[in-house]
């Protein structure tokens, strides 16, 4: 027995891992053994090497195995290791200072959390509360986009309804989930033949709902600036700009979810910049602190924050990991480096390489029906039909790029995203197209028709 297989008998045996079945996994010489990682790459215990094209889980912005980031941790640990957030420390408030400097327009209040979705759940409750507070007790429900994800935990599982967590065995569901179309230039449902005409249809479908449900009782509407969770799905410009506006005609926070989005990941600190709109809420993880340990945040503007004020509103939560010192101060490293190194205009830079090569492969290859994304959160989207059916399609697809050199999970079998660290260069770039090219090479054979 070698030590790849003796982790991999006790990982199947008591382990349980996220969207697998042990018995899966055993049978096909599963899970892989990750022992380190640097910059983009991460190598296994048998010493395989590949280019981590999903950056962690979109995630690793900073790239992999920075030592100053190891120090920080260290010295915060010797420092002080823990101390609840009823007092607080010095990283906690530098970085909510921080946080209030980088985020748009007046967002300024931080309620630090461990990840992205313990931030959302803080966000629908604090915006419910935010109505309560205000004499405005009927808005509980939250509009939010058919197969956007927003996090695992009971609450926000149900925003989006995405299909990969078969949420029907878990009904019912929260009361007053209300679900608008995603603003998809390239699968409109509503028809839209432009992104512009998309997006104004999705944003007066988002109204629509409003007067069917009663605006009186919606509390909020919560949305990716550019959905991650489609794959790369980039509304049209005048997309967020309108259901602001609605947001604001009918009294509704507006959420912006940029656990994914934010800090570098689109080319711009946060995704919503590029619409030029200032959200109510906005929430943080994963690059916050490029998953050296796990942060999260959720940030509130002014408005928001004032309506907790004085001894009568407090926002009653605790949350024994929230404002976690080693966390934040790690957060607060993993910026610096992100400013320092000027990986937000990288990530701009390289995601427009990133797109013109995407787009030059999908000259040769039909199979591609479209190429999308901004920054570094870009995809492609299968088309045509297959004799593979679209579940084997996709461990297809993740095995054949393997053997390429490239972690790499698909989103849908037909939609694959790639999210690697901000500090991909653009030969690994070309490395990523290479893998690409070979797969759909092969993949021509299981195509029956475009
Ligand atoms: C857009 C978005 N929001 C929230 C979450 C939940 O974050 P976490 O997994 O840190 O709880 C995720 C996770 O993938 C996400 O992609």
């Amino acid at each position: 027995m070698t030590i790849t297989t003796e982790l991999q008998g006790k990982a199947n045996r008591y382990l349980w891992m996220q969207a697998k079945g042990w018995d899966d996994m055993a049978a096909s010489g599963e899970p892989m053994i990750i022992d380190h990682a640097n910059g983009v790459s991460v190598t296994d215990i048998e010493g395989n090497t590949w280019l981590d094209v999903n950056g962690g889980y979109s995630s690793i912005n900073i790239g992999y195995g920075r030592k100053q980031m190891a120090d920080v941790v260290k010295n915060q640990m010797l420092e002080l290791s823990y101390y609840p957030e009823q007092t607080t420390t010095f990283p906690n408030a530098l970085l909510a200072e921080k946080l209030a400097e980088i985020t748009p327009g007046d967002l300024s209040r931080v309620w630090p959390v461990s990840g992205g979705s313990e931030a959302n759940e803080i966000a629908v409750r604090m915006a419910r509360a935010y109505h309560v507070r205000r004499g405005d007790k009927g808005r509980y429900k939250i509009i939010s986009r058919y197969g956007s994800y927003h996090g695992a935990t009971s609450g926000v599982a149900w925003l989006g309804r995405p299909s990969s967590l078969g949420l029907n065995q878990y009904e019912p569901g929260p009361l007053g989930m209300i679900y608008a179309s995603q603003p998809n230039p390239f699968s409109c449902s509503w028809g839209g033949k432009s992104p512009s005409e998309c997006a104004v249809l999705c944003a007066q479908d988002i109204e629509n709902l409003i007067i069917q449900n009663d605006p009186d009782t919606i509390a909020a509407i919560i949305g990716e600036p550019i959905t991650s969770s489609l794959g790369a799905v980039v509304p049209g410009q005048e997309y967020w700009p309108i259901v602001r506006e609605i947001c604001d005609r009918y009294g509704i926070l507006l959420i912006d979810d940029e656990v994914v989005c934010g800090f570098g990941r689109t080319g711009r600190m946060f995704g919503i910049e590029h619409f030029g709109v200032t959200p109510d809420i906005m929430t943080l993880a994963k690059g916050l602190g490029s998953s050296y340990v796990p942060i999260g945040a959720t940030i509130v503007s002014t408005k928001v924050a004032d309506a907790f004020a004085g001894k009568e509103n407090i926002f009653y939560a605790a949350l024994t990991a929230g404002g976690h010192p080693v966390s934040t101060a790690s957060a607060l490293e993993n910026i610096n480096i992100i400013e320092q190194e000027d990986l937000v205009e990288a990530s701009a830079v390289k995601g427009r390489y990133f797109i013109e090569k995407l787009n030059g492969l999908s000259d040769k290859h039909s199979v591609i029906g479209d190429v999308r994304g901004i920054g570094l959160l870009v995809a492609i989207e299968l088309v045509g039909e297959f004799t593979i059916d679209d579940e084997d399609l996709g461990v297809w697809l993740v095995n054949t790029f393997k053997k390429n050199g490239l972690l790499l999970r698909t989103l849908s079998s037909r939609v694959i995203q790639m999210s690697p660290p901000l500090c991909v260069t653009e030969t690994e770039i070309d490395f990523i197209i290479d893998g690409l090219d070979a797969t759909l090479t092969k993949l021509s054979s299981h195509i029956s028709k475009v």
